[in-house]
């Protein structure tokens, strides 16, 4: 016997409002924006979490995936979850340092340099204080963590293994000011554009390419407009899932509950898809005639143009050099001075 009715026949005197009040909550189905096709990180993120997320709340909540920026370009999905209009979204992380300056300590070129530093970095103290400054920065809540590898660059035009064989290439970027100024010391002024208009400008040649993990050029079926790709490893590509603020605070403390330990489930196996999945597509790639080069020289003239300029740049809206050497020091690397 439902709750209401078993109230009604005790004939207790109960307002409509004192009996919502403690009624269950009503069965949700969040809508979850996703800025990439199937078959990529952040679907397989997605999934996860909804799947986590059915069973916590023994069938009551779930997910709807909206792939491929069906709401919304990533960061403007950012801003739709910030005032409540989106429950959550699925995005690359470098499309929330723009609202969170701080998360740009994870978007530093260089400064991530292996699957490992990208997990301690995310599920340690520094993840965790930059969840904070996200909630305070940008109204959402990061509540799990993929990870696509590192954002290769791809071109339609040449191979590309030095500094100097970017001159003539229009590259596309994020708007993202810490990753217009990597290549900015590359020599190279890059063209800023959304991600939902990337595949248009790469296939209409307005751009001549741009870089993204091996997982993502596939989910997004780049390999039909782009024939090169080069082993950069600049950037570590990490995608959090992210609720609205304003939603999570709506929630009882036994959905939140459900809903963190769902993200934490979907983060674990997003670990695990990208060690499975990342050379299976890499093959893949190479089988649809995209061809790979190395850059030359172990990438020591980009590392080097790129972190020293680039990083000074960045100490004060990171939070600061000691922040930055916090950072560092979780993955085991040395400090920087002034
Ligand atoms: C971007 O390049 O804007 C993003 O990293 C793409 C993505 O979310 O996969």
């Amino acid at each position: 016997m439902s709750f209401i009715r078993k109230f009604a026949q005790m004939g207790t005197a109960v307002s409509v409002a004192a009996l919502l009040a403690v009624a269950p909550a009503a069965a949700k189905e969040f809508k979850i924006a996703v800025g990439d096709g199937a078959g990529g990180t952040q679907e397989a993120l997605g999934k996860a979490f909804i799947e986590a997320l059915e069973k916590e709340t023994d069938g009551e909540h779930t997910g709807k995936l909206f792939l491929n920026g069906q709401l919304g370009s990533e960061q403007d999905t950012v801003n739709d979850a910030a005032i409540g209009l989106l429950d959550f979204s699925i995005l690359a992380i470098n499309n929330i340092t723009p609202f969170s300056p701080t998360v740009g300590t994870l978007t530093l070129p260089y400064m991530i340099l292996s699957l490992e530093d990208a997990v301690k970095l995310t599920q340690g103290p520094v993840g965790q204080e930059l969840v904070e400054n996200t909630v305070r920065d940008a109204g959402v809540r990061i509540i799990g963590w993929a990870y696509s590898g590192f954002r290769v660059l791809t071109n339609s035009k040449k191979p590309v293994e030095t500094v100097a064989d970017l001159q003539d290439l229009v590259i596309r970027v994020p708007k993202n000011e810490i990753m217009i100024a990597t290549y900015q010391s590359w020599g190279v002024n890059p063209t800023p554009m959304a991600w939902s208009e990337t595949f248009a400008g790469l296939q209409t040649g307005v751009v001549d390419g741009q870089d993204n993990p091996y997982i993502t050029v596939y989910a997004m079926k780049f390999d039909e407009v782009q024939k090169y790709i080069t082993n950069l490893r600049y950037l570590f590509s990490i995608e959090p899932l992210v609720i609205s603020e304003a939603v999570f605070q709506d929630l009882s403390e036994e959905e939140q509950q459900a809903v963190l330990a769902a993200g934490q489930a979907a983060t674990e196996f997003s670990e695990q898809y990208l060690r499975d999945q990342e050379a299976k597509i890499k093959e893949e790639l190479v089988s649809r005639g995209m061809e790979i080069t190395d850059p030359a020289n172990d990438e020591q003239e980009f590392i080097d143009l790129a972190t020293k300029a680039v990083w000074p740049q960045f100490y004060d809206s990171i939070g600061g050099i000691d922040k930055l050497n916090e950072a560092l020091a979780e993955i085991g690397r040395d400090p920087v001075t002034e």
